[in-house]
């Protein structure tokens, strides 16, 4: 189960940071707005817009006549409304938040991973489209992030290509495909502050001890440095679904 709170504070704390960390997400969000494969919708809905990284691809690739945004973080609100003029904002969880809106467009980059029931979320956000209306997203898939789970032994459990394509099998798959991005760092303490500066708590819970960081740094050089770099492994997956 998700600790929502936990989720709440790191991403809120890592807002100021986030969009000169995110180098990944920026790729997600503008791979995903291309996929849409129309650049016109009457109403969008962006779910976890978090600092508006996809909400500024949105404004520069898209037309639309309105535009709502969402986060679990009540202080992203700021941030889309200076990317977006008039954009309305509906604070909180998706999996919780009740609304009888519909919408044309329902967006959402690399935030669906952390809700506590993937599935019933896409439903719900499926329910919440209007006729002809379309859901797309990018989540991470398995491996995402694997050399610190590796090196841990701790992380989310992400779902695979194969489980993503068996739990959309009642909408109409316009497209699912999953991609692979290698960010390189100059060592693995880097990685873990890259980590919390966007926002992912799954190891922030862990104490570093100055012998636990020492053994961390050399298993990971072991296992992952190259050229006096080491690596990230990133693993997004994109889904635009409609209706069947
Ligand atoms: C990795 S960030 C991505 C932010 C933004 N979508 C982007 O393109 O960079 C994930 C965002 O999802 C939000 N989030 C996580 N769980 C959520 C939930 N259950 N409901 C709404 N927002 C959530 C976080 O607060 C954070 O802003």
């Amino acid at each position: 189960m998700a600790d929502k709170n936990l989720i709440r504070q790191r991403f809120k704390k890592s807002l100021k940071t986030y969009c000169s960390n995110a180098a990944v997400q920026i790729i997600m969000a503008q791979k995903l707005t291309d996929m849409l494969g129309r650049n016109k919708f009457s109403s969008v809905f962006e779910v976890g817009c978090g600092a508006g990284i996809l909400t500024e691809k949105i404004k520069e690739k898209i037309a639309y006549k309105s535009y709502t945004a969402n986060d679990i973080v009540c202080e992203s609100k700021h941030y889309a409304e200076k990317i977006i003029q008039n954009c309305g904002f509906i604070p909180g969880d998706i999996e919780e938040i009740e609304t009888d809106l519909k919408f044309d467009l329902i967006i959402s980059n690399a935030c669906l991973q952390w809700c506590s029931d993937f599935e019933k979320t896409v439903s719900k956000l499926a329910g919440m489209l209007k006729p002809e209306g379309i859901l797309a997203f990018s989540v991470f898939a398995g491996g995402n992030i694997s050399e610190v789970k590796t090196v841990l032994g701790v992380g989310l459990d992400y779902y695979s290509l194969d489980d993503f394509r068996q739990m959309f099998g009642r909408y109409k798959v316009i497209l699912l495909k999953e991609e692979t991005e290698k960010l390189y760092f100059d060592s693995p303490y880097d990685v873990l502050r890259h980590l919390k500066n966007t926002g992912v708590n799954t190891f922030s819970d862990i104490y570093f001890s100055k012998k636990k960081l020492r053994i961390f740094d050399e298993t990971y050089r072991n296992l992952y440095a190259k050229n006096g770099k080491v690596s990230l492994t990133y693993n997004p997956v994109y889904a635009v679904l409609c209706a069947k």
